[in-house]
């Protein structure tokens, strides 16, 4: 007889790996957690759908490119620019962003969502809680 301990960590299927589009989510609960995985330039990452500012489902928040200002010589600002190589989510309650790369606030770095590990293997995607 053997016995899992309640907090060991355990890889689950979460479905066919289609679910997961380049550049976009799929959010699906695995027992009591919502978990958002995220593909981002082939790679995915996947985060609970609780947001660090005040619990809202980040996950399902909309999926834009980061806005980085723009800077003349003095540092004075001419404007803003999409950058496509860092994808944010936008929380959907008060707009709290994270990048899908890191999971973390782009100006607080330490205000960060909770992820966790995801892989894929023979066509099937797996997150590890
Ligand atoms: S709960 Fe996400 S920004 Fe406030």
């Amino acid at each position: 007889m053997s016995t899992v301990h309640p907090r060991a960590h355990l890889r689950q299927a979460i479905g066919a790996s289609d679910l997961v589009p380049e550049g976009g989510r799929f959010v699906v609960d695995i027992g009591e957690t919502t978990v958002g995985v995220f593909r981002f330039k082939g790679t995915l990452y996947a985060y609970e759908n609780v947001c660090a500012h005040s619990g809202g489902p980040v996950c399902q928040g909309r999926l834009v490119p980061r806005v980085r200002e723009l800077l003349d010589d003095v540092q004075r600002t001419v404007g803003a620019a999409f950058d496509e190589d860092d994808l944010h989510i936008v929380c959907p309650w008060h707009g709290a962003e994270y990048s899908v790369t890191t999971g973390a606030h782009p100006g607080q770095p330490l205000f960060t969502l909770r992820g966790f590990p995801v892989d894929e293997e023979g066509g099937t995607v797996y997150v590890t809680l």
